[in-house]
């Protein structure tokens, strides 16, 4: 799945959940002061930022294959060593960092087993490879009300829910595959207010990842259906979305 589009349409669309992931999933990992970082599938830097808080910005770099996003990740991480590349062939040595984490990337990668051996690879030995995926099998993710409506309307839409990561104990035996000891898994989660349904919906009018494309692939008038059968199944505005992510950590 390829990124190409404004980070702002990004931070709206999923960057207001990835936001609030970030510092559980630093905390899973165990990120401490001195250690060296990396954020592979950076986006415009949500998880980047937390690292920053957390250890200063010489001590990580971030990668991600989509231009935008790594053009907006280096402009808000000032010092940051934000570089375009992907999971499954990372630009640096081996045992470059302490911990290697991945914040709602590994459904995305060509080939999660490869990217995660990739992370193993460039993690000092005992360091710790940390992921996490929103729980799209389990109907738990942010986007489910968005997928019910989808396959509603088109039952063979393919709604993220077999992605890899995606089911429960499915990142833990990616890691196996990828080679990382001690794994554990978690849940971590998100709650978010929605102050009204438009402020919901218009974002995923903005062509962002398989939902925002699944949007734009529509006539007007399905679109329009969608949104009215959206409307219909989420709670009356203001109302919270309380999303689940699936989480592993191994070490390298
Ligand atoms: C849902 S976004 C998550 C961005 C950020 N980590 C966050 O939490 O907001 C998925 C990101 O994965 C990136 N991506 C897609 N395929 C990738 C791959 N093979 N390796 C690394 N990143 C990838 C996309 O460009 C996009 O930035």
């Amino acid at each position: 799945m390829s990124f190409d589009v404004a980070a702002d349409a990004y931070d709206r669309f999923m960057g207001r959940y990835s936001l609030l992931l970030s510092p559980q999933l630093a905390d899973l990992a165990g990120v401490r002061a001195n250690e060296r970082v990396l954020d592979v599938g950076c986006g415009p830097g949500a998880l980047t930022a937390e690292l920053v808080r957390r250890l200063g910005p010489e001590a990580v770099a971030a990668v991600d294959p989509s231009e935008p996003f790594v053009t907006a990740a280096r402009a808000r991480n000032s010092g940051v060593d934000v570089r375009k590349a992907s999971a499954e062939q990372l630009p640096f040595p081996d045992q470059t960092f302490d911990t290697a984490l991945a914040q709602l990337v590994v459904h995305f990668m060509s080939d999660p087993v490869a990217g995660l051996a990739e992370m193993a690879r460039v993690t000092r030995r005992d360091g710790v490879v940390a992921a996490c995926v929103w729980d799209h099998g389990g109907g738990q993710g942010p986007l489910s009300v968005f997928w019910r409506a989808a396959r509603e309307l088109d039952p063979m839409v393919d709604d993220e829910s077999q992605l890899a990561g995606a089911h429960e104990g499915h990142l833990a035996e990616l890691f196996e595959a990828a080679g990382l000891q001690e794994i554990e898994e978690a849940s971590i989660s998100a709650s978010l207010e929605h102050s009204s349904f438009e402020e919901w919906w218009e974002p995923f009018t903005l062509g962002v990842g398989p939902a925002g494309s699944f949007v734009a692939s529509l006539s007007a008038d399905r679109q329009a259906k969608l949104r009215e059968r959206c409307r219909a199944l989420l709670p009356v505005a203001p109302f919270v979305i309380t999303a689940r992510a699936w989480a592993a950590r191994g070490l390298a």
